[in-house]
C-alpha cells in the first residue's frame, strides 16, 4: 500500500508512519514544523522513518502543497496523489488553550484552510481514502454519557469549532463529490512522544525532574484516555473498513480524573508530584467518554493498552527520550 500521512512529524503522525512502515508500507510524509513545540523532538520523532528506502519526506505546508487553483499547481498535487491508496490526514494546529484571540488565524489556516485544500486535490482521484484526524473537542460541555456520533456536536473552544469545521468537509466532499473520507474522533492520546503540552506529558516531566505541576481545576475533571497504539491501530482499520462518509469515536475506555491520575503516576515512577491548583480555563470541558460501538462494529475496534501499563511507556519515554534533550 501507498500511503500520504500529513503532520508526519508530530506525535501521532509519526507513530503512524513507524507502524506503517513496519508493516512493509510505502509512506510519503508531509510536515511544516508549526512551531507550537521544540522542533528536536519532531526531528527524533522522525529519526527511524527517515533512514528508510520506503519512506518519503516533504517539508511543506499543506495549504500550499496541495493548491489547485492554478494548471501548474494542480498538476503537482496530482502527481503527488497518483498512486496513494490513503491519506491519513493527522497536520493540525494542536491545543485547545491557544486557540483563543489572535491566533485563531493560525487554526483557521492550518485546520480548516488546509483541510479545504487537501481535500479539493484528493477529490479528483477517486480511488483514494482519506483518514482524518477529528476530536473529542467537538462534543464540547455535555451531560449525556457516553458521547455518541449522533450528539449534536457544540465545540466550546476554537480549536473545538476549528476541528468540527474540517470534520463537516470531509463528509461534504463525500457527499458531493463520493470522496472516501472516515473522520475519527479521537478522545485523549497518550503515550510516548505525546506532545509536549499535553497534560500526562507535563505532569510525568515535572515529576521526573522534581518540578511543580500546575493543575487547571480542582483536580476531579475526568478523560478517556487512548493510548498511541491503539489509535495507530484505529487509523489503519478504518482506511481499510471505515464507511465512507463515516464519523468514528475512538477513546480507551478508560476515564480517570486527574487527581487519580496524579496518584497512578506518582506511584509508577516511585516520586510524589508537587501540585499547584490554579483556576480552570475557557474552553476545559469537565468530563469526555466515548461510545466506540460504531467502531466495534464496523472493524472490531478493541483499546488494548490499560492506562498503567500506556503510563509506564509514557514514563519511560520522557526519561530516556525527552529529559535528556534538555526539554
Ligand atoms: N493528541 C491528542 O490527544 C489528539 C486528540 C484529538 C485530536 N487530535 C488530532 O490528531 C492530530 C495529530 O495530533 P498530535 O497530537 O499528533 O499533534 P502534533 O502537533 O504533534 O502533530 C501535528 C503535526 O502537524 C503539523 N502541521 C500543522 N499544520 C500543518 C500544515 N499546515 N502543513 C503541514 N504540517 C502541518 C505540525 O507541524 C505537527 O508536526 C491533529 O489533527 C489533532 O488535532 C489529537
Amino acid at each position: 500500500m501507498r500511503c500520504l500521512i500529513t503532520g508526519v512529524s508530530g506525535f501521532v503522525g509519526s507513530s503512524l508512519c513507524d507502524r506503517l512502515l513496519a508493516d512493509g508500507h510505502e509512506v510519503v510524509g508531509v510536515d511544516c514544523f508549526v512551531p507550537y513545540y521544540a522542533r528536536q523532538l519532531k526531528d527524533s520523532n522522525l529519526a527511524g522513518a527517515r533512514d528508510q528506502k520506503a519512506f518519503r519526506f516533504i517539508e511543506a505546508d499543506i495549504c500550499k502543497l496541495f493548491e489547485t487553483d492554478d494548471e501548474a499547481s494542480a498538476k503537482k498535487a496530482d502527481e503527488l496523489l497518483g498512486g496513494i491508496d490513503v491519506v491519513y490526514h493527522q497536520a493540525a494546529q494542536a491545543g485547545v488553550r491557544a486557540s483563543w484571540g489572535r491566533d485563531f488565524e493560525i487554526y483557521v489556516h492550518n485546520n480548516i484552510l488546509g483541510t479545504q485544500k487537501l481535500l479539493e486535490a484528493c477529490r479528483r482521484h477517486k480511488s483514494l481514502r482519506v483518514v482524518y484526524a477529528s476530536s473529542s473537542s467537538v462534543y464540547g460541555e455535555t451531560r449525556k454519557f457516553p458521547m455518541e456520533e449522533t450528539d449534536v456536536p457544540a465545540p466550546v473552544s476554537p480549536y473545538g469549532v476549528s476541528k468540527l469545521a474540517a470534520e463537516h468537509l470531509m463528509t461534504l466532499y463525500h457527499a458531493n463529490y463520493g470522496t472516501h473520507t472516515v473522520s475519527l474522533r479521537y478522545f485523549t492520546v497518550y503515550g510516548p512522544r505525546q506532545r509536549p503540552d499535553m497534560a500526562f506529558h507535563k505532569l510525568i516531566a515535572s515529576i521526573l525532574k522534581g518540578e511543580e505541576f500546575v493543575l487547571f481545576g480542582n483536580g476531579e475533571q475526568s478523560r478517556d484516555f487512548t493510548f498511541i497504539s491503539d489509535i495507530v491501530q484505529a487509523n489503519i482499520d478504518a482506511g481499510n473498513s471505515g464507511k465512507a462518509g463515516g464519523v468514528y469515536n475512538l477513546g480507551g475506555g478508560t476515564q480517570i480524573t486527574m487527581n487519580n491520575v496524579i496518584k497512578l503516576i506518582e506511584s509508577l515512577a516511585g516520586k510524589k508530584a508537587r501540585i499547584k491548583y490554579v483556576e480552570r480555563h475557557h474552553g476545559d470541558v469537565t468530563h469526555t467518554g466515548a461510545s466506540v460501538e460504531r467502531a466495534r462494529k464496523d472493524w472490531g475496534f478493541q483499546p488494548k493498552i490499560s492506562l498503567e501499563e500506556g503510563l509506564a511507556r509514557e514514563i519511560e519515554f520522557i526519561g530516556k527520550v525527552v529529559l535528556p534533550l534538555g526539554l
